[in-house]
């Protein structure tokens, strides 16, 4: 028997097949109560009580067998921790795939599978969703996602102790990107990463008060003249990417989207740095 969770008004699983989402994520996971806040907090929460984004909770314990509802059992040839069965997550993901009728992709959340990054999140932001497995314990039985996986996306290097976080962190990044979720003033063109723009880092923000701590906004930002404004956060874009990732510099460069200013600037840049490099040797 599958259970239906609730949060406060909203019923994110067991709606009718017959309703229409242009988007749909059925996230398997022995914790849908973690999902709560994500779903009902902040900008976001208009893409998901909207449907835009149609996020549903489906606890795999609903299809353990026995009175304990046994999830997880000790691994073969021994060692720590516990393994989820293949068996009750096989039977969630058939109940799931019945349900929605198509060929959703099926992602495991896992130290293993590949980096995410803005492009991936770009392209799940144009699907039409997936179903989303968080793992707990030491991990998922091999054979289960050698049959029924389809694509591992892992949060990082490092081990989160499931992949409830990572699942959240996926449905945030692309529920901001839906049509009509941000305002023109929280628009995510001018984001890092972005490469319909150049790939870029973000520049650096202020806000009032003109003067912190007795550390005041850069000028420029006052001087309401928006040409030098604009000069002025380009080059603060390429100082930080420089800095901190010139990989995406070099990228940006192979991409065309470096004007003749940016060349000359960086090269200024590049030119005080080794100044300064000297300087510190000297
Ligand atoms: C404690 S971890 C298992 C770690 C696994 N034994 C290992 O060393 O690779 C439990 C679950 O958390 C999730 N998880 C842990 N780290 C993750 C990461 N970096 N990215 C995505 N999911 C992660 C996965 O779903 C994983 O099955």
């Amino acid at each position: 028997m599958t259970s239906v969770w609730q949060i406060d008004e909203f019923w994110w699983t067991g709606s009718p097949i017959t309703e229409r989402h242009i988007m749909r994520f059925d996230v398997v996971t022995l914790f849908p109560e973690l999902f709560a806040p994500l779903l009902t907090s902040g900008i976001t929460r208009r893409a998901y009580e909207s449907g835009q984004v149609d996020v549903r909770l489906m606890n795999p314990r609903d299809y353990a067998d026995g009175n304990y509802r046994r999830i997880d059992d000790r691994p073969f040839g021994g060692g720590p921790g516990m393994v989820m069965m293949a068996e009750p997550l096989g039977q969630c993901l058939d109940a799931i795939q019945s349900e929605r009728g198509d060929s959703a992709p099926v992602v495991l959340f896992s130290p293993v599978g590949k980096r995410l990054d803005h492009a991936d999140v770009m392209h799940w932001s144009e699907s039409s969703g997936a179903i989303l497995i968080c793992g707990r314990y030491e991990g998922v039985d091999q054979r289960l996602i050698d049959a029924r996986v389809t694509v591992q996306i892992s949060l990082g290097d490092f081990v989160l102790s499931g992949g409830e976080i990572a699942a959240m962190a996926l449905l945030d990044a692309v529920a901001r990107l839906q049509p009509g979720v941000l305002s023109s003033a929280e628009s995510h063109q001018q984001d890092s990463f972005n490469v319909a723009l150049d790939g870029l880092l973000d520049c650096p923000h202020y806000t009032r008060p003109e003067n912190w701590a007795g550390i005041a906004v850069p000028e420029v930002l006052l001087s309401g003249h928006h040409a030098l404004i604009e000069r002025w956060r380009r080059e603060q874009r390429l100082t930080v990417t420089l800095q901190q990732r010139p990989d995406l510099i070099k990228s940006a460069r192979q991409k065309g989207c470096l004007s003749l200013a940016d060349e000359k600037f960086l090269t200024r840049l590049d030119d005080k740095r080794l100044t300064l490099g000297s300087e510190r040797d000297a």
